[in-house]
């Protein structure tokens, strides 16, 4: 649902797929706790597929997956797409006091949390209603796993070319983790979205499916 807009734009120009992580969505089986585990998962998704020298692209939780792909994964990444996402993503301590006290107070939160000030609301109702769907303790492990994330150090050690997109009114992984990221990761391009929070492929798709298809199609193989 989050890339449902750049699945369907850039798919006649490239093979574009969508994956619920587990326990999420339409995926069956059990959510994780540590980034480590749903990148397992994703990979074995991949291996599944056979699919040759693949892009990933995460946003936020989805970002940490695709950095720990590249850092630990057992198979080669032509290139990655990072989105509003960070090294390290600490989660605000009032974020897992919501959840457990009030699931459906933390939705709301996240309603004026995740959109940019000069978003429609309503584009991200789907979504929201997917989330309200996801059990509590699956997100609390989804925000666990964030919590615990650290590869600050590590990002020398990527050498595939990646794009790091960050959005101006991002309040949950603001321009600056992704300043950060495009500043350790060699050869990387940063792409800052404007008038757009965290979830900023659904609040302005058009220009995130552009700057992804110039990323794909700046890349060597193309
Ligand atoms: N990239 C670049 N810089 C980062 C970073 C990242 N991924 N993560 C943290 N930092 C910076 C912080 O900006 C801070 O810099 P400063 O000292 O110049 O202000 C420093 O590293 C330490 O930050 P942090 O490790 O996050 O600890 P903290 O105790 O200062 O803050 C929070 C903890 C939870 C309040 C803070 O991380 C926050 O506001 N997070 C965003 C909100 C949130 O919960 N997002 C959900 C993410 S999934």
């Amino acid at each position: 649902m989050l890339w449902e807009a750049q699945v369907e734009a850039l798919a006649g120009e490239m093979n574009t797929m969508a994956l619920d992580l587990p326990g999420h969505g339409r995926s069956g089986g059990k959510g994780e706790d540590s980034v480590a585990a749903y990148a397992s998962a994703v990979e074995g998704f991949l291996f599944s597929l056979a699919v040759p020298r693949p892009i990933p692209c995460g946003l936020s939780l989805g970002g940490a997956i695709v950095l720990h792909l590249l850092l630990e994964g057992r198979r080669e990444y032509e290139a990655a797409i990072l989105v509003n996402t960070g090294a390290r993503l600490r989660v605000l301590p009032l974020i897992f006091e919501t959840i457990q006290r009030d699931y459906q107070a933390y939705i709301a939160g996240t309603r004026s949390m995740s959109v940019s000030p000069r978003t429609d609301p309503r584009s991200i109702e789907p979504l929201l209603e997917s989330m309200a769907a996801c059990p509590p303790e699956v997100t609390l492990g989804d925000f666990r796993a964030c919590d615990a994330f650290d590869v600050m150090e590590r990002l020398g050690e990527i050498t595939v070319p990646v794009l790091v997109l960050s959005a101006s009114d991002d309040r949950l992984t603001p321009p600056k983790y992704g300043a950060y990221l495009a500043e350790h990761i060699a050869g990387s391009r940063l792409v800052q979205v404007e008038d757009a929070g965290h979830l900023s492929p659904m609040e302005r798709p058009d220009r995130v499916t552009q700057a992804i298809r110039e990323f794909v199609l700046s890349l060597p193989s193309r």
